[in-house]
């Protein structure tokens, strides 16, 4: 996959995460992403019980009691695309007070989430506006394919909303890696026209930020002046730059961000302490 620009793997450097003075007009998100819900609640994932696991994260966010102003749940919400399941996945995130932003998988039935869905604080919009930050949400799924492209139709809606607001802050949320993670089975379902997307933001300086889910592994970079993040899932999480599939002893998570007024994103990665069960760290698939 060719990429116009560096990109540098900030993840293990986190020291550019600092306080900032303007903390009362920060817009405060949450990442959730890749859950992998079941209609069963005893469904799991190599050993590891989604739902449980998810709710372990959710209960670290309460305990953590983070100021929040919305959330962004990028795909992946359920593992089967049945209806059950995103009963299942909508009565944890519509728990939450704040408006819950979603995006469709490669797991997911995004007719059925959209069917499952009821008028009320779970979203499933193409872009949202919160105080000085303009949030565009891209779908990058392929109908039965777990690999990601962004049609023509997206692009020019990202081009489109893009223009709307030219002196907004922008945070661009999507599913798949839109850049490659040095992870060769992923990889083979990174998006695959990244030159195309790359070629709208590039001429676009309000855009701040890039996320992401998909990849279940924190990454944290730079591509020009463009934050670039992924985030772990809150159940299973694979080995960074692993040629073939591999799990990872790391525990689930979730992003917090705080989104300045002036462009600055700070933002970390929080992982619970352990996961219940046993997951079989051998497998070569799931
Ligand atoms: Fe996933």
């Amino acid at each position: 996959m060719r990429v116009q620009g560096t990109i540098h793997d900030l993840t293990t450097d986190m020291k550019i995460i600092t306080q900032h003075p303007e903390a009362r007009q920060v817009i405060k998100a949450l990442q959730i992403t890749d859950t992998h819900l079941f209609a069963d609640s005893q469904g799991s994932l190599l050993g590891l019980n989604t739902e449980q696991s998810l709710q372990a994260v959710i209960s670290q966010i309460r305990a953590h009691r983070r100021a929040t102003d919305l959330i962004l749940a990028t795909g992946d919400l359920v593992h089967d695309g049945t209806r059950a399941a995103y009963q299942r996945i909508f009565s944890h995130l519509g728990n939450f007070d704040q408006p819950v932003y979603c995006l469709a998988g490669n797991h997911d039935e995004a007719r059925t989430l959209q069917n499952t869905l009821r008028e009320g604080r779970i979203k499933y919009v193409e872009h949202a506006y919160h105080g000085s930050w303009h949030f565009i949400f891209l779908d990058s799924t392929v109908a039965h394919s777990e690999g990601a492209h962004l049609t023509k139709a997206t692009l020019n809606a990202l081009e489109t909303y893009l223009q709307e607001a030219p002196d907004t802050n922008t945070l661009i949320c999507l599913h798949h890696q839109p850049i490659a993670m040095g992870s060769h089975w992923l990889d083979t379902m990174a998006v695959d026209n990244p030159e195309a997307f790359f070629g709208i933001t590039d001429r676009h300086p309000q855009i701040r930020g890039i996320l992401w889910g998909h990849v279940h592994q924190q990454f944290d970079g730079m591509r020009n002046d463009v934050r670039l993040m992924s985030t772990p899932s809150t159940c299973i999480q694979f080995l960074p730059k692993s040629r073939n599939f591999a799990l990872d002893s790391a525990t689930p998570g979730y992003r917090w961000l705080d989104l300045h007024p002036d462009g600055h994103i700070e933002t970390a990665v929080e992982r619970i302490a352990a996961v219940t069960g046993k997951v079989d760290m051998a497998s070569n698939g799931y």
